[in-house]
């Protein structure tokens, strides 16, 4: 079996291990590194739930292999020092945008690059951004009230600062 050496860091703390060279990085964070904040739906990279980002850019961890991560930076939503982060996990859960929350991660992972670029994101936008994200539960219109609560309300601290 080929392995390769990788060095990531994921969520801030640094990791390294020998992988299997055909091993799928979402595989390897849920089954080498026991991260498992981040779901897998399809492995075809065609629902989303498997999204994290990856140097600051959202990407399905389904679609890329574990050792072309050597040397990048992941983020899930398992880092808690985020305030988009944090306030995407509020408003998810005020606002009842999950169900069995399969989608979340994906979908949370999603929106925060989303507000990250644009603060001010209108419905279509919004809708937009997560065209790629698969849910079957909600039916959307939660998810989306939800990351616009959540951009409202980081405004609304920027505006207090
Ligand atoms: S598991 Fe990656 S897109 Fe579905
Ligand atoms: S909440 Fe069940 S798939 Fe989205």
């Amino acid at each position: 079996m080929e392995t390769h050496f990788v060095r990531l860091t994921v969520n801030g703390k640094e990791y390294q291990a020998e992988v299997e060279a055909r091993k799928l990085l979402v595989h390897f964070l849920r089954d080498d590194l026991n991260i498992t904040s981040t779901n897998i739906g399809c492995d075809t990279s065609q629902c989303g739930a498997c999204t994290i980002e990856l140097d600051g850019k959202s990407s399905k961890a389904c679609t890329m292999l574990a050792v072309q991560a050597h040397g990048r930076d992941i983020r899930t939503t398992a880092t808690t020092d985020d305030p988009i982060l944090n306030s995407l996990k509020q408003s998810f859960q005020a606002d009842h945008a999950l169900q069995c929350g399969y989608c979340t991660p994906g979908m949370v992972m999603r929106s925060r690059e989303l507000l990250a670029q644009n603060p001010t994101p209108t419905e279509d936008e919004i809708r937009d951004a997560l065209h790629g994200n698969i849910c079957r539960c909600t039916g959307y219109h939660n998810i989306v009230k939800a990351v616009s609560n959540a951009a409202a309300s980081l405004q609304k601290k920027e505006d207090a600062a």
